[in-house]
């Protein structure tokens, strides 16, 4: 089947559905990666921080899918923001690979490189080790850099609010093609969209299905809307994104859901009506707001409904 995609500012296109990988275990995730491509999938999203990026490369070998067709995005780990050249190549390396569609500042977080752990160096409190000497706008220089190198086809970030993007922005010679955020109707960030909007940059919803255990499948509304228009909660859920011209990643490494995820999110984008998406976008402002990635950041990311105790 032929996916939607979504045209990005350097004029390359993004195919609207990838497949997550983050806690696909290494044993689980070639085969899923290898049964998305053969389904239809174009758009893998990866990161060197999932620990698992030399068995994606595995399922994207098994595949028999030419790398050239395939929409392949990794991110930079946050104890590499001074090393954004070395952190890819190992990505490059580790996926076998010789360049990425999309490479990504995972979060908007520099973390001591030469702490006491090369992934999540801690401080003798026990909180995570950043670098407050390092700011985001060198970082954003070095993805510059591997863009202008050929090793990477499009630069974006990850996890930034406008308050950070607006640590890049000023003095950014490129535009981010994305930004990859939490978004679901539990947490749909209306006014950081609109924002993305006004700067040409797209979307990209990680989490689109609530994560592992979410409580959106069971929601009440989502499964009127899926039981009237005979599709699947996770079919409303990633055509509500769709819809929306937002970049859905759902992750699953069972094989039956990998497949009626890409063909539900098509149909979820049909079927459903403006004024099903119109009761989609404010169930968080009913009441339902929630978010369910919050790593323990110390510092403030510029997030709405982040709250303040994980600070
Ligand atoms: N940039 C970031 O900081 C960041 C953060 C989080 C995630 N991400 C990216 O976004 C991707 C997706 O996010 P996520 O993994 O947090 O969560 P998700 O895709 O919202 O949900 C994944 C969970 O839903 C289950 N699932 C998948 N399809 C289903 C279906 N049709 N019906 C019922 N359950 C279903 C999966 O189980 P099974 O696998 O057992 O089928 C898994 O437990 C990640 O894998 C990663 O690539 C990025």
């Amino acid at each position: 089947m032929s996916v939607p995609k979504i045209k990005l500012n350097n004029g390359s296109e993004i195919p609207a559905i990838g497949l997550g990988t983050w806690q696909s275990k290494p044993e689980e995730v070639a085969a899923a990666v290898a049964h998305a491509l053969k389904e239809g999938y174009r758009h893998i999203d990866c990161a060197w921080g999932y620990g698992n990026e030399k068995d994606v490369g595995e399922g994207i070998r098994q595949s028999g899918v030419p790398r050239s067709d395939i929409f392949i995005t990794s991110k930079l780990w946050s104890t590499y923001h001074s090393r954004v050249e070395e952190c890819l190549d190992q990505t490059l390396s580790n996926l076998g690979v010789d360049y990425l569609d999309l490479y990504l500042v995972h979060w908007p977080v520099p973390m001591n490189p030469k702490g006491n752990h090369p992934v999540f160096p801690l401080l003798p409190n026990g909180k995570r080790d950043v670098d407050h000497s390092w700011k985001l706008s060198q970082t954003w220089e070095q993805m510059e850099d591997v863009l202008k190198k050929g090793k990477v086809k499009a630069i974006g970030v990850s996890n930034f609010s406008v308050k950070k993007l607006e640590e890049i922005l000023p003095t950014a010679n490129i535009v981010p093609a994305v930004d990859q955020l939490e978004i679901h109707p539990y947490n749909p960030q209306h006014e950081l969209l609109a924002y993305l909007c006004s700067k040409d940059i797209v979307p990209q919803a990680y989490s689109p299905l609530g994560s592992s255990g979410s409580p959106l499948l069971k929601d009440d509304v989502i499964q009127a809307i899926a039981q009237r228009l005979s599709l699947q909660p996770a079919d409303v859920l990633l055509g509500w994104l769709g819809a929306k011209q937002i970049v859905a990643l759902p992750k699953s490494v069972t094989p039956a859901r990998i497949t009626s995820n890409l063909h539900g999110a098509v149909a979820g984008a049909k079927k459903l009506s403006k004024e099903d998406i119109e009761t989609i976008d404010g169930l968080a402002t009913s009441g339902k707001q929630q978010r369910f990635i919050m790593p323990p950041w110390p510092v403030d990311l510029g997030f709405d409904n982040w709250p303040d105790k994980v600070v």
